[in-house]
């Protein structure tokens, strides 16, 4: 058995680790392992693979990015793709595919599941909003950089006594925001799954200035709804699955300058951007890569091909592709109500 190996979509922590993972599991079944270079597209034109040995991978799992590279190819989007992609499957003789990556990725695996071409997924994505899983590899070390960033804006924001607007990823769900700002002391927390608005972040900020906090921290997704924000500019070409480009919003930027239009109080914004995509990965993400991979391999030896392994209740899993993709996991809302308790 030949196992090719993809990462797909934004890097995250522990790719590497998942990446090795894989190989030291499918060298335990006998199994040779190709990497897939550039996600989908090493599938496409000449395609780009290369040998992937215990060798190669013996030393990966504390690098972040990932050896193997990654873009947002879909190669599902004309029949030209297809075909590349099926004849390069053939070509490199690959028996077996294990698609690293978030929704976008993964639902691809799930077509070509559907397609009768052998595929199982494994979830990653620091937005961690895949459906069926508690945590996806990658999370951990974002929101534990935004932790570390929060930390210190909290001491220069109450050195200054300004507001602190902090923009963090998360573009269906404010899992990142909720999180970390939870767990750095946020005073208001911006998501993509509740609107809410400026008006309401200058009410909590005077609150809290009169209940005696002189500085603020207000962390926003980058995809918040805040509905009574100033009309959006054309944010311009989506990518191959249809995406805009978030970071085009500049949506703290415009919540700071509204913030210090509305109440006078100086406001500054820290974009916190691929900073949380980067590094070394947390414990969590290198033992969720690790288990994830090597259940992944799993699911090959047993051809349960369209699966995917997850996390539930801290025992790995697995469930169908199609049903991982169907839709964003929201964010927990009881995280939400628990994080407003310590708003200023
Ligand atoms: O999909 C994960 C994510 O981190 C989103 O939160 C963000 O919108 C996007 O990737 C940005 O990716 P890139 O900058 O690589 O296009």
């Amino acid at each position: 058995m030949r196992i090719g190996v993809l990462t797909g979509g934004g890097d995250a922590p522990g790719l590497n680790a998942a990446i090795r993972a894989v190989v030291y599991r499918a060298e335990f079944y006998g199994y040779e392992v190709l990497g897939i270079v550039d996600g989908w597209a090493g599938l496409l034109g000449e395609g780009n693979v290369r040998p992937l040995r215990r060798d190669d991978v013996a030393y990966i799992m504390p690098l972040g990015g990932t050896i193997l590279g990654t873009t947002r190819t879909n190669p599902l989007k004309t029949e030209q793709h297809r075909k590349e992609l099926q004849a390069n499957l053939k070509k490199f003789g690959i028996d077996a595919l294990v698609a690293i990556g978030g929704d976008d990725t993964l639902s691809v695996a799930a077509a070509l599941a559907e397609m009768g071409i052998p595929a199982v997924g494994v979830p990653k994505t620091m937005d961690n909003d895949i459906a069926e899983t508690d945590y996806c590899i990658g999370f951990d070390t974002a929101v534990s950089t935004v932790v570390f960033a929060l930390d210190k804006l909290n001491t220069t924001a109450s050195a200054h006594r300004r507001v602190m607007v902090v923009e963090v990823m998360g573009r269906d769900a404010g899992w990142v925001a909720v999180v970390g700002g939870l767990a750095g002391g946020a005073d208001f927390i911006a998501i993509p799954e509740m609107p809410c608005t400026i008006a309401q972040m200058c009410e909590q900020i005077a609150g809290g200035r009169q209940r005696g906090k002189p500085f603020n921290i207000i962390v926003v997704a980058e995809g918040a709804k805040i509905t009574d924000l100033p009309e959006e500019f054309d944010l311009g070409a989506t990518d191959a699955f249809g995406h805009m480009r978030l970071d085009r919003r500049s949506i703290g930027d415009r919540v700071a300058r509204e913030i210090e239009c509305r109440t006078g109080l100086e406001s500054r914004v820290t974009v916190l951007g691929h900073l949380q995509r980067g590094g070394s990965p947390t414990v969590f993400d290198r033992l969720l890569a690790t288990r994830v991979g090597v259940a992944a391999v799993d699911l090959v030896h047993e051809k349960r091909w369209g699966y995917l392994p997850v996390l539930k209740d801290n025992r790995i899993t697995a469930v169908r592709l199609r049903e991982a993709v169907a839709h964003n996991r929201t964010v927990d809302m009881s995280l939400y109500d628990l994080a407003r308790v310590f708003y200023a």
